[in-house]
């Protein structure tokens, strides 16, 4: 043998413990840099970081003993040594990318064959199981991708209160709601937007999201309030100072009201397109001079709610009803394109409570917690059925007060929402700050008519504005429409 054969020996017997050496240095590269990770990491996600490691390294035992495996007859691959006719069993396991976050571990798994969305929603209580954590909940981010989220802490039971921070989105556009299970700022769509449904139990946050709302609004010029405590009790009281027209459970003044607003969406609907020059508001944006009129009626069923006695007392509260249950109708269906927005807040969104005529019509739909399918159907549809995790029944824990489900533009499904908590002095206080910006839009309409028909003289050198838009009266002129509609 030469000295280059037994050179070439050598290297060759060497080459197994090089690569053992470089797969050693790979291995402890990776284990520094994931302890790095976790020393490096702050104390309070240490714990979800282990959960992390200890889900991807069990996965495939895990997947396969919670049913989470689909199973292929196949040949065998081409480099097996049995016969290719051979008929082998081939176990899938949906593959998983695991992040710690915060609050817990977020699983992103693939979808394979027939194991989708349903098969990990089912699956979800062995997997709390296994990976020895209190809940996991599931959801689909995309086709072909579900999220499970293994909760160490449930952001949605941690309460927030509202900091009175200026909000990141235009709130005439948007409505900022809250966070959702991932501490994700969630926001309702409002531009565009005649009605709002806000269902839930008794206690369970309704007036405190709806005193968000008021403080989101409140500072705006753009907006006048119109606003309706069916409750009676002390609740509205700071926030009327802001409004234009308050109520509490009088269904006559209520009525009278709601006749005021209908005047003012008929009125707008006449002359819009000469005073703006557009057919729908939302093209321009609500202005101080044509102010987007949010009507709020918390307790809204107190004033639907016909009592069908035969006496006359009776017979006149539900006509008043009746009256009162139309012109909510007209001003869901009608007030979009003229800046006109109902928020209506009711514990129970069913039928005997709230006309479906109205809440079938109003685009938002909120829901605390319900204690029953049927309630949460009311408001939210009958798609809530196949989303157990955001279903308004698993809310009825007092962990959830401030916790609601709804549709979130954007997003598949439903979404579960933490609302911040908004006090009744932080409230009083906006509602005090901004006493100064409440307007009459009537009479904002009167002005804004008047001025465009002098500008209409002077163009024409005679007026005719008044003949072409016969609503634009001053706001001291007897109501028409509305005389109908009392009637
Ligand atoms: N987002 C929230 N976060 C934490 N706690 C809240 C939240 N909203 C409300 N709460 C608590 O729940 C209580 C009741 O809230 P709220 O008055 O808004 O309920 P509601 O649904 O309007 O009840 P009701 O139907 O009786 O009017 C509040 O006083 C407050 O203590
Ligand atoms: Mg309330």
């Amino acid at each position: 043998m030469t000295a280059i054969d037994l050179a070439h020996l050598r290297l060759l017997t060497m080459v197994p413990a090089v690569l053992l050496g470089v797969a050693a240095v790979v291995v402890v590269a990776w284990l520094t840099a994931h302890m790095l990770r976790y020393l490096l990491a702050d104390a309070e996600i240490r714990p979800a970081i282990r959960v992390g490691w200890r889900i991807r390294w069990t996965w495939r035992r895990t997947a396969v003993r919670v049913g989470l495996v689909q199973t292929e007859r196949v040949r065998p691959p081409w480099w097996s040594s049995r016969p290719q006719t051979a008929v082998v069993r081939r176990d899938l396991v949906p593959a998983v990318r695991v992040r710690a976050r915060r609050w817990g571990v977020e699983v992103d798994a693939s979808t394979v064959g027939r194991l989708g969305l349903v098969e990990f929603q089912n699956a979800a209580g062995h997997l709390t199981d296994a990976w020895r954590v209190p809940q996991v909940r599931v959801a689909r981010v995309r086709p072909g991708l579900v999220r499970l989220r293994a909760l160490l802490v449930d952001p949605l039971t941690q309460p927030a209160v509202w900091d009175g921070q200026a909000a990141t989105v235009d709130p005439l556009e948007a409505w900022s709601a809250g966070v959702d299970a991932d501490g994700q700022p969630v926001t309702i769509r409002c531009s565009g937007v005649s009605g709002a449904v806000v269902a839930g139990l008794a206690g369970f946050g309704k007036t405190s999201l709806l005193n968000a709302r008021f403080c989101q609004l409140a500072p705006s010029t753009a907006v006048q309030f119109v606003l309706i405590d069916g409750k009676g009790g002390p609740d509205y009281d700071g926030l009327f100072r802001r409004a234009w027209l308050s109520a509490k459970d009088d269904p006559e003044q209520v009525r009278d009201h709601l006749v005021r607003v209908h005047e003012l969406m008929t009125g707008r609907q006449r002359c819009i397109r000469a005073v703006l020059g557009v057919k729908n508001v939302w093209h321009l944006g609500p202005s101080a001079s044509w102010p987007l009129v949010v009507v709020v009626v918390d307790e809204a069923h107190t004033f639907f709610n016909e009592s069908k006695g035969t006496d006359v007392e009776s017979k006149k509260r539900d006509a008043v009803a009746r009256q009162t249950a139309r012109l909510v109708e007209e001003l869901v269906r009608k007030g979009r394109n003229v800046g006109v927005q109902v928020i209506l807040a009711t514990q129970k969104a069913t039928g005997d409570a709230i006309p479906t005529k109205i809440r079938d019509n109003c685009q938002v739909a909120v829901s605390f917690a319900q204690r029953t399918s049927e309630a949460a159907t009311a408001v939210l549809g009958s798609d809530i059925t196949g989303f157990p995790d955001e279903h308004p029944r698993r809310l009825q824990d007092p962990a959830y007060i401030g916790v609601a489900s709804m549709v979130v533009e954007g997003r598949p499904g439903f979404t579960l929402v933490r609302t911040p908590y908004v006090s009744d002095a932080a409230a009083d206080r906006i509602a005090a700050d901004t006493a100064g910006l409440v307007r009459d839009p009537l009479r904002l309409l009167a002005d804004a008519a008047r001025a465009e028909r002098s500008d209409g003289q002077d163009r024409e050198g005679g007026g005719s504005f008044r003949q072409e838009h016969p609503a634009a009266l001053p706001a001291s002129s007897p109501p028409t429409g509305g005389e109908e509609l009392r009637r």
